[in-house]
């Protein structure tokens, strides 16, 4: 696996790969989890060649939030990427990617990237959407993955590849979970252990709206109540947000006749978790 830090050098590495075949490309913060494995793992079947890229990203932390603290570990990351057959890791410092002079020009996304998360993180996604156009330009990878644990951050992606004509395809790639049902994040690590014995509760939520919509409930306030009432059985739980919304477009439906996205966002102590579970289209 070769490793590159410039932008530069990430051309002439990519170039080198083009010759080989298509590349899919994982955009990662690092402090990689299975959840991330997972999506190499897809790159690597899908593809000729594998490019990830480790970088944690100012632009989409606000001021508040962890970037400090953000858990980094690029050595274990290296060795872990080594091992599931990564040819080229793209992991630039802050001042590459963003040098002295530059910024003033950033990739806005409209509507989807206004509400939920973007409801609570004012900014999060034209940080995401900047630096992920950056990196498509940098790496231009044929296919690129992103995984259904940021469900928002796929439809916004999605819309800006769409939108702005990027000659990506974008695959998404199923949440993996611990035994217990919690999604995989880097900011689990986080959880006291009391936190984290009431953090599968989510999951459990939002799989009860998934059953029973399987079982013909349409009325999206009921599942809205039905995750809510689950999520008051754990007292440490403080709910943010609970959504059933178009899974491509966000807006909050009243009826689900079409694919929808259930979402949460709660603070368990000091940390800030999410999670989603799609709801098929009915048929
Ligand atoms: P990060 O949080 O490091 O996540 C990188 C990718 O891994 C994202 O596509 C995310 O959805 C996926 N991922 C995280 N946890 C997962 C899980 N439990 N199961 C499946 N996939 C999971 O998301 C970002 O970084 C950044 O916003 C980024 C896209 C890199 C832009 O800075």
């Amino acid at each position: 696996m070769q490793t590159v830090t410039s932008i530069a050098d990430a051309r002439a590495a990519r170039e080198k790969l083009r010759s080989a075949g298509s590349v899919g490309f994982v955009p990662t913060m690092g402090y990689l989890h299975e959840g991330h494995l997972e999506s190499v793992r897809r790159a690597r079947a899908e593809n000729e060649t594998v490019a990830v890229s480790i970088f944690v990203n100012p632009t989409q932390f606000a001021p508040d939030e962890d970037l400090a603290t953000y858990p980094r570990d690029l050595e274990r990351d290296r060795s872990l990427l080594e091992g599931e057959g990564c040819d080229l890791l793209f992991s630039p410092p802050v001042e590459e990617m963003y040098p002295p002079g530059g910024g003033g020009i950033h990739v806005v996304p409209g509507n989807v990237a206004a509400v939920l998360e973007g409801a609570s993180r004012p900014g999060h996604f034209r940080g995401v959407a900047t630096v992920v156009a950056k990196l498509f330009n940098i790496i231009q990878p044929e296919r690129a993955y992103f995984g259904q644990k940021d469900g928002q951050q796929v439809a916004v992606i999605q819309r800006m590849v769409r939108d702005l004509d990027f000659p990506v395809e974008i695959m998404v790639v199923p949440t993996v979970r611990e035994p217990d049902g919690l999604a995989m994040s880097s900011r689990n690590t986080y959880l006291s252990p009391s936190e984290r014995a009431a953090a599968p509760v989510l999951y459990g939520a939002l799989r009860h709206a998934r059953e029973l919509h399987e079982r013909g409930e349409r009325d999206a306030d009921v599942l809205r109540i039905a995750i809510r009432e689950i999520l008051r059985s754990e007292t440490l739980v403080v709910v943010e947000y609970v959504s059933i919304a178009d899974s491509q477009t966000l807006e909050e439906m009243d009826h689900v006749d079409s694919s929808a996205m259930a979402s949460l966002a709660v603070r368990i102590g000091p940390v800030r978790l999410i999670d989603n579970i799609l709801l098929c289209s009915p048929t």
